[in-house]
């Protein structure tokens, strides 16, 4: 879906788009793909890539806010659809911070050994709780997912330090605020669209670029780095002035950053794994580097990983 597209259905601009935004184009699933279907090309691709088989992996976790069901999770979908009988499954809410989360509690069992090897996923078909006639909201969502496969080793490089963070008092700002069980769905609020995705865009904006800062460096300092150390800066991929407003605080310049929201707008838990993977496809990781990722979402919530590649 293009500017243009949009440009059909709300009072927008290609202008207003690109220059508060960056975004030219987001991917939509079709009617009919599951968040689940994205999750399995997802992580199939991961799998081959790390050469893992399916009785090789112990648990999936995938991070989402647009589960396949209510119940059960989507993960236990993944898992399903993936043939992985071997494992544990659960999905993490933690809106565009999932897949962060997810890396968090997967170093945080391999350390104590519960398991050796995991599937981390963010996945997500944003366009299903995206409300197309709010312009402040349908031109920076997408769909999308990506996978990573973390497993134990006695290597000094992976997983150096992760920080999550969050603040529900500011829940209003980010959220979809109908159907679940502290307001369930009635005819006025479907009427209203407030079953869909509500945001406070300049008050989150502020948020993100000062607790992402403050998220990074602290993952930056606990492992005994320096923002100088930085290879390359993977952000939630949300908006460019916020990822530009970040880096200029952490004097990370250009060719020390990974964009790739033009193409794909805010996949909310997709977007940091999804850069992720093409930073690395491009050639942009080579062992050693040190990589920072970091993301903040509807929760509020944030949080940062640091990653010896
Ligand atoms: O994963 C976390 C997800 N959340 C975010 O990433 C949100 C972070 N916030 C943002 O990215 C920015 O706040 C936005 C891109 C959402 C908005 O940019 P902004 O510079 O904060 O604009 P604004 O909300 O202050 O709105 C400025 C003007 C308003 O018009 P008036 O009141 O000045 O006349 C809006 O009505 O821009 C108007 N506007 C638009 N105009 C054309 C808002 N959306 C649009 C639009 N097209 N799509």
């Amino acid at each position: 879906m293009t500017n243009a597209d949009l440009e059909k259905l709300v009072d927008t601009s290609d202008d207003w788009i690109v220059s508060r935004t960056g975004i030219r184009e987001r991917r939509i699933a079709a009617n009919g793909t599951a968040t689940s279907d994205l999750a399995v090309e997802a992580c199939r691709r991961a799998m081959d890539m790390a050469g893992v088989r399916n009785d090789d992996i112990d648990l999936v976790i995938n991070g989402t806010v647009t589960p396949d069901y209510k119940l059960p999770s989507t993960a236990c979908v993944i898992q399903e659809k993936m043939g992985l009988t071997t494992a544990a499954a659960f999905d993490i809410a933690a809106a565009c911070t999932g897949f962060i989360n997810g890396l968090s509690v997967a170093k945080a069992f391999i350390e104590t050994g519960q398991y050796r090897r995991i599937l981390v996923v963010g996945s997500e078909k944003l366009s299903s709780i995206v409300n197309y006639t709010d312009r402040a909201t349908c031109v920076l969502f997408g769909d999308g997912a990506g996978a990573v496969v973390v497993e134990a080793s006695d290597s000094d490089r992976g997983i150096l330090s992760t920080y999550l963070k969050s603040d529900g008092r500011l829940r209003e700002w980010l959220w979809v605020e109908v159907g679940g069980t502290a307001r369930p769905y009635t005819p006025e609020y479907l009427w209203n669209g407030r079953d869909k995705v509500l945001m406070n865009g300049s008050e989150v904006f502020k948020v993100a670029v000062r607790e992402m800062k403050k998220a990074a460096l602290r993952v930056i300092e606990d492992a005994r780095l320096t923002p100088a150390d930085i290879s390359l800066l993977v952000p939630h991929q949300a908006n460019l002035r916020i990822i530009a407003a970040l880096a200029k605080r952490l004097h990370i310049g250009h060719e020390r950053m990974f964009l790739n929201l033009e193409k794909y707008g805010n996949t909310s838990a997709a977007s940091v794994p999804i850069a992720l993977d093409e930073a690395n496809r491009q050639g942009r990781l080579k062992p050693g580097d040190h990589v920072l990722m970091v993301a903040f979402g509807g929760g509020l919530i944030w949080g940062a990983a640091l990653v010896r590649w």
